[in-house]
């Protein structure tokens, strides 16, 4: 009955708001934390192929479990996928709340936003535009690499990259991803004050200043990463190889030296 109640009139029966919206606000700073920070772990994971490939192929199968398992088990990689489909689907859930509902509410807050003439306030449409973005570009990779998790390595997702196209989606998600996290991180820490310290309009322009060193660090390291993947996906096509796994140099030593030749 009192749902009912609050249903209709917005308030309880003991005339207090619901703390609902609060909870959900929490919610969505929480797994924004969460998908901000795991971006920077994958990205950093992503590019040991700038090192080599060989540094690429144990990072997979170190998530793999290589360290408990023999080979590895990719079915590890595929639950860390689900856990952050899930985390990034109930992301982007609370955010759906903040967007607005029609033209009419878009046009208000674009007025404001325009009138304020607030920096930060327009950060929200940044927000807004690369958060709906990828509801669409990191469904298909996450769905991808769930179902796919087998094939990570170095000719792998190379393959992935080059051969079966995911370059154009790997630059729309890159620019939208690394734009979100860092304003994403960047607007948690301003809205729960962790770095005000004592002069919090000081820290604040500090962490303005973090957020564009950070911004153009994940966007060098993402794109070069990208090259990367996009050369050696290219390399392997025109070798005729596509499908083909990476064997590590360990491995191939290895091999010759049970041949009986030393490599
Ligand atoms: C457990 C979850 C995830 C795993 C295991 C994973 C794994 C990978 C791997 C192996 C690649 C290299 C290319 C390939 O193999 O296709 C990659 C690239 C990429 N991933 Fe993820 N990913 C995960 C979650 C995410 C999420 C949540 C996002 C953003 C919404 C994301 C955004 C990207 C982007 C933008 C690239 C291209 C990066 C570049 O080449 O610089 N990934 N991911």
């Amino acid at each position: 009955m009192s749902d009912l109640i609050e249903g209709y009139l917005g308030k309880t029966v003991e005339g207090k708001k619901s703390r609902t919206p609060a909870k959900l606000d929490y919610l969505q700073s929480a797994t924004g934390l969460f998908l901000g920070l795991f971006m920077w772990g994958h990205m950093l994971f992503v590019s040991t192929i700038l090192i080599s490939k060989d540094f690429m192929y144990s990072v997979t199968k170190f998530f793999e479990g290589s360290f408990i398992f023999n080979e590895g088990q990719p079915i590890i990689v595929s639950g860390i996928a689900l856990v952050v489909f899930i985390i990034f689907i109930a992301h982007a859930a609370m955010g759906m709340r903040k967007l607005p509902a029609n033209f009419k509410q878009y046009q208000v807050m674009k007025a404001h936003a325009n009138n304020m003439g607030h920096e930060d306030t327009k950060l929200w449409f940044i927000q807004a535009f690369t958060g709906f973005a990828m509801f669409f570009l990191g469904s298909v990779h996450l769905y991808i690499i769930m179902t796919q998790a087998d094939a990570i390595g170095p000719y792998a997702s190379a393959d992935r990259v080059w051969s079966n196209w995911m370059w154009p989606l790997y630059i729309l998600l890159l620019l939208a991803v690394e734009f979100h996290g860092t304003i994403g991180l960047y607007r948690l820490a301003v809205k729960w004050g962790w770095f005000d310290g004592k002069d919090p309009k000081a820290s604040r322009k500090k962490l303005k200043a973090y957020k564009k060193i950070l911004t153009v660090f994940f966007l060098v390291l993402g794109f070069a990463t990208l090259a990367a993947y996009m050369k050696i996906g290219m390399d392997h096509a025109a070798a005729g190889k596509v499908g083909e796994r990476y064997t590590p140099t360990a491995q191939i030593m290895e091999y010759k030296i049970n041949n009986g030749r030393v490599a």
